[in-house]
């Protein structure tokens, strides 16, 4: 197996020495998402990768992971990444027209579909390309924990159709001429802290999904769990293991779905962050050290243009990362100044919203120092306000055990239409 050790290291506005202090990635072999396999039933591969480099992508791969894909940009760098379109799983709430259209010409046949227009529009764009699609039903079960960073099922919300709408499940469990329903899609929310959270909610989604089978005498061939694994983010730290998980979501199946066993029903999970996230690196250069009102700012070369974007929009609160110090890039011969006081992180764009964090403990920071932020390989920049203020974008260098394979800057660009 290769060892994945480097995601997208390196600053704004340098190029390419990025791989001159390799980090040395925990997680390696990644660990099964579930703690272990399912018994009496074939190793499951949990799909949904959030690695936003294709190199990343292969990688994982080649290690049997399946995909999962929610637009045409992530379609273009799962195939680039060696998979074929037709393992693919295309799932999302606001399909387009043509999103699906590229999707199709690409050769994807599996869909989530999250509502009857989302379906019927699937439906209508297959019979104008010939091509007969699979779909999965997401549903979007009763009230669940209050658990996880953003909830996508148990409450209002966008994503999938509610298990009390019975004649729209009726309908979408019904085949069409383009498209057939082949089983059941859910997903109740990312980052869920710890191992009885996340137990609970694969119990309950069991429940949800095995209710809407029982009521439409539905038999799913594949049973997408979803996921909500946890894992760091600009933070340091280790994924947590879950070694109760496999036997829990086993039992519950049992319970609820009899014969699961028997009839080879696929169950996926969509471990998401948990198998990238150590995966990546981001290096940020202080361009300037300065007290405002008496309080100490460090202003990054890398803010929420690059890292925690949304954060940056004011929706969500900014986000505490913790970056240590490249210590290569420290001068030897200064001393270091003892209580240090603590500093607030920003980065460079014109707006006070650009805050990596709004106090935090780093020792002696000077201008020039490069910062290491550790535990950003999932999603990498596209969670980022990439176009925001147009500032160049990182360069993404890749490395396995410090040997670069790949260093490259992605860019805005124009088309005329
Ligand atoms: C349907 C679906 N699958 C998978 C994921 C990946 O989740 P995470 O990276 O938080 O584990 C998300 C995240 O929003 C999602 O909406």
């Amino acid at each position: 197996m290769r060892s994945l050790s480097g995601g997208f290291p390196i600053s704004s506005n340098r190029s390419g020495t990025g791989g001159k202090d390799p980090v040395h990635l925990p997680g390696d072999p990644r660990p099964p998402v579930l703690g272990g396999p399912l018994r009496g039933h074939p190793p499951v591969r949990p799909d949904r990768i959030t690695a936003s480099h294709p190199l990343l992508v292969e990688t994982l791969r080649t290690e049997g992971y399946h995909a999962e894909v929610s637009s045409v940009g992530e379609t273009d760098i799962a195939i680039a990444g060696g998979y074929a379109p037709e393992q693919l799983l295309y799932s999302g709430p606001g399909k387009s027209a043509s999103g699906l259209q590229s999707a199709l010409a690409a050769g994807v046949r599996t869909f989530s579909v999250e509502s009857v227009t989302d379906r019927d529009r699937l439906d209508a764009l297959a019979e104008r390309v010939g091509a007969k699609c699979r779909h999965l039903v997401r549903l979007n079960g009763p009230a669940g924990s209050a658990g996880g960073s953003l909830r996508m099922a148990g409450r209002p919300t966008a994503f999938g159709v509610d298990t009390t709408e019975t004649e729209a499940l009726s309908s979408l469990l019904t085949r069409r001429k383009h498209t057939r329903p082949v089983g059941l899609h859910t997903y109740f929310a990312t980052n869920v802290g710890d191992e009885d959270g996340l137990i609970a909610e694969f119990q309950r989604a069991v429940h949800a999904a095995s209710a809407v089978c029982h009521d439409a005498g539905f038999t799913p061939e594949p049973l997408d769990l979803g996921g909500g694994f946890p894992a760091p983010q600009a933070v340091p730290g280790e994924i947590v293991r879950h070694p109760r998980l496999a036997g829990a979501i086993e039992n519950a199946l049992d319970r609820n779905l009899a014969g699961w066993r028997a009839r080879g029903m696929e169950v996926a999970f969509e471990s998401g962050r948990y198998l990238v996230a150590a995966a990546g690196t981001l290096v940020t250069e202080v361009l300037d050290v300065k007290r405002s009102h008496g309080r100490l700012f460090s202003v990054l070369d890398a803010g929420v243009n690059a890292l925690g974007g949304m954060s940056g929009l004011g929706r969500l609160v900014s986000p505490g990362t913790r970056p240590y110090h490249l210590e290569s890039s420290r001068r030897a011969a200064e001393p270091e100044t003892v209580d240090a006081p603590a500093v607030t992180l920003v980065g460079p764009l014109c707006t006070p919203l650009d805050v990596l964090n709004r106090l935090v403990d780093m020792g002696e920071i000077r201008v020039g120092d490069l910062l290491a932020v550790p535990n950003v390989g999932a999603y990498g920049l596209t969670a980022s306000l990439l176009g925001f203020l147009s500032h160049p974008l990182p360069v993404e260098v890749v490395h396995t055990g410090g040997t670069v394979e790949s260093v490259r800057r992605l860019t805005l660009n124009e088309t005329r239409l």
